[in-house]
């Protein structure tokens, strides 16, 4: 992270406040919705000015397993920055994404990648259409934007996810990490301990980055 990326973690920090200040009154899909109408792209996320989530997304992609994928789908897709670099390992991506505005968006940016689609969908109410469809699942900086978030719909998720993959397929679940005591990472602790809780996932590999933590598991 250079000096310069300080900004993007501010940006992102008040995107988070304003979505955070408006859900009570708005709910949680409007409430995203409004932060997407207002910015093309409310998190910086691929922002030129800053290298740290163009980097963060290599090596995301990186992390899986050396083999082609058929079919992958990119939960909480925002504007689709992951399921362009999921595009060239797998026939087929599917991104899905709560804001509405996110994915006029995303499919803008990947106009010129035909094995991309983007569907409209809240994560915490899949079509049960999706299940067992899937060898690739993706789930990154998503899963704290669900709010509350008990332990109870953190297992419920973990067990939604592993329903989505044929056997053997493999989901990459990843989330801010900071410096283990603060609040953000503790919450990631706990989003993760849910994934390695359930019994349909086993842990295939860990890394832990300046500033992520990456799960890799297996159905
Ligand atoms: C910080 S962005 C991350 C986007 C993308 N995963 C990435 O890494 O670039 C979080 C995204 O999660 C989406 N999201 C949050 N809650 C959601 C839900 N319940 N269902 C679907 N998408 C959701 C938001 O709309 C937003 O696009």
């Amino acid at each position: 992270m250079s000096a310069r990326d300080i900004g993007l973690f501010l940006q992102s920090a008040r995107t988070d406040a304003k979505i955070e200040k408006r859900r009570a009154k708005l709910g949680q899909a409007a409430a995203l919705e409004s932060v997407y109408a207002e910015s093309a792209d409310p998190w910086a996320s691929g922002s030129s000015r800053y290298r740290y989530q163009a980097r963060k997304y290599e090596v995301l992609a990186s992390l899986l397993p050396n083999r082609r994928f058929s079919h992958a789908l990119d939960l909480g897709c925002g504007l689709g920055l992951l399921s362009r670099h999921l595009a060239s390992r797998a026939d087929q991506v599917l991104g899905v994404d709560i804001a509405p505005s996110a994915l006029v968006e995303a499919a803008r940016r990947s106009a010129d990648l035909p094995n991309i689609s983007y569907a409209c969908h809240d994560i915490t109410a899949l079509p049960e259409a999706l299940d067992g469809q899937f060898d690739l699942v993706t789930v990154a900086d998503v899963l704290y934007y669900l709010s509350p978030l008990p332990d109870a719909l953190l297992k419920a998720m973990a067990m939604r996810v592993a329903r989505l993959l044929k056997p053997g397929g493999v989901c990459l679940l990843a989330n801010h990490y900071f410096f283990r005591a603060d609040p953000e990472s503790r919450r990631s602790t706990r989003i993760h301990d849910a994934f390695r809780w359930c019994p349909a996932l086993s842990i295939t590999a860990e890394h832990r980055k300046p500033f992520y933590l990456a799960t890799l598991l297996q159905a």
